[in-house]
């Protein structure tokens, strides 16, 4: 019993003199020291603790478009009229191009042909009064009324006159001079793990450079005001051909900051892509518009409305980023991983050796030391 308490017990380590297992033991050894130094701890930083970011953005759009249209004349175009909705979360919407009908009322007009002619009529028997179709723009009186000199329509009560659909899309689009407007973005960030924060107007940005600078991303990379060209010809789009229906840009803002080096190093990076699709192909429905109406009253107390189908482009901040700093505990952890992989060495090796090599046979038989039942062993002794 005692000599079973004292004792210890220590594996016997067979040592194989060969070149070539000798060889693929330090092959591994060495790559797997690579990968542990090299990738786990330079490359992936495993050393550090991650934390990702959390943001808030504000923006500011600025500047002036003057049109001159027949139906309203010269007309100045500022921030009120432009940005829909006034204030927008990360993002923010420019209106370029429009479609106008002015002076609409509640009253009886013919309706509009439609692309596939399926509101036309040739006598009131084609036309169902209070029919209303959800494709339609009114209810239908079940009257058949000339809609122009050889088209016949069905009346609809609607808000009248109704908006045209064969609008030539004039270009350039209404707003072009939006391509000159400029956006000041504030984003204020925070890494809650290491109680950091940090806004994209860098410490050293004065006043007087922030009202005169314009981004770019190789003369003036810290500018946090971007022009609405600069953007969308970033986002390898034209701004003009883009503006005439529409669409959605993404301003993506990364904030990738190792917190071991000076927080000054900590800086954002901006890009630009275009998020709807744009395919030539297979384009229908293509840009982005809505539909929204001004209403006023008349002296004689008639409601009257402008209504506007509106084009724009949307531009939507996204802002992503990871910190890291050092920490014990993510470095213990992946020396660790890094160190336990250096057990296959061993299985790799004893592989190679009782496998390939010529003299298999006597290795395992130096390898492994066979004991017979005790048994037999007590009776062959006596
Ligand atoms: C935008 O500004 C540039 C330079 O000031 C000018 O050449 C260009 O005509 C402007 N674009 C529009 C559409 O007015």
């Amino acid at each position: 019993m005692t000599q079973c308490f004292f004792e210890y017990a220590t594996p016997k380590i067979l040592v194989i003199r060969s070149k070539k297992v000798g060889t693929v033991n330090r092959l591994i050894q060495a790559l797997i020291i690579a990968y542990v130094i090299g990738y786990v701890c330079v490359l992936k930083r495993g050393y550090q603790d991650t934390d990702s970011v959390i943001s808030s953005v504000t923006t500011k759009v600025k500047g002036i478009a003057l049109t001159d249209t027949p139906d309203l004349g010269l007309r100045v175009w500022d921030v009120a009229d432009y940005i829909i909705p006034p204030q927008e979360e990360s993002s923010f919407f420019v209106l370029t191009n429009m479609i106008i009908t002015p002076n609409q009322t509640q009253s009886h007009c013919p309706e509009v042909p439609g692309l596939n002619c399926s509101w036309t009529c040739t006598s009131d028997a084609d036309c169902t009064p209070g029919l209303k179709d959800v494709r339609g723009n009114g209810v239908q009186t079940g009257n058949c009324v000339n809609y122009n000199a050889t088209v016949k329509t069905c009346e609809v009560l609607a808000w009248c006159p109704l908006e045209s659909e064969e609008v030539n899309m004039t270009k350039p689009p209404m707003l072009a001079d939006a391509e000159n407007f400029t956006v000041l973005i504030k984003n204020n960030i925070r890494y809650p793990k290491f109680n950091f924060n940090k806004r994209n107007i860098l410490p050293h940005i004065t006043r007087d450079y922030l009202t005169h600078c314009i981004y770019n991303a190789t003369t003036d990379p810290d500018c946090p005001i971007f022009t609405l060209k600069y953007i969308v010809s970033a986002a390898q789009e034209d701004f003009q051909t883009m503006a005439m229906l529409g669409g959605v840009i993404g301003i993506q803002i990364r904030w990738d900051c190792d917190l071991d080096m000076p927080a000054s190093w900590c800086i954002p990076r901006y890009s630009f892509r275009r998020l709807d699709n744009k395919d030539p192909e297979n384009n229908v429905a293509p840009g982005y518009n809505f539909r929204f109406a001004k209403y006023y009253k008349t002296a004689n107390d008639v409601e009257v409305r402008t209504l506007i189908k509106g084009f724009g482009i949307r531009f939507d901040v996204m802002v992503f980023g990871e910190a890291g700093k050092f920490s014990i505990v993510p470095m213990l952890l992946n020396i660790g991983a890094g160190l336990a992989l250096l057990g296959v060495v061993t299985v790799v090796c004893d592989w190679i050796v009782l496998t390939f090599m010529k003299k298999k046979h006597q290795y395992a038989e130096e390898k492994y030391s066979y004991v017979d039942d005790f048994g037999l062993l007590s009776e062959t002794a006596e």
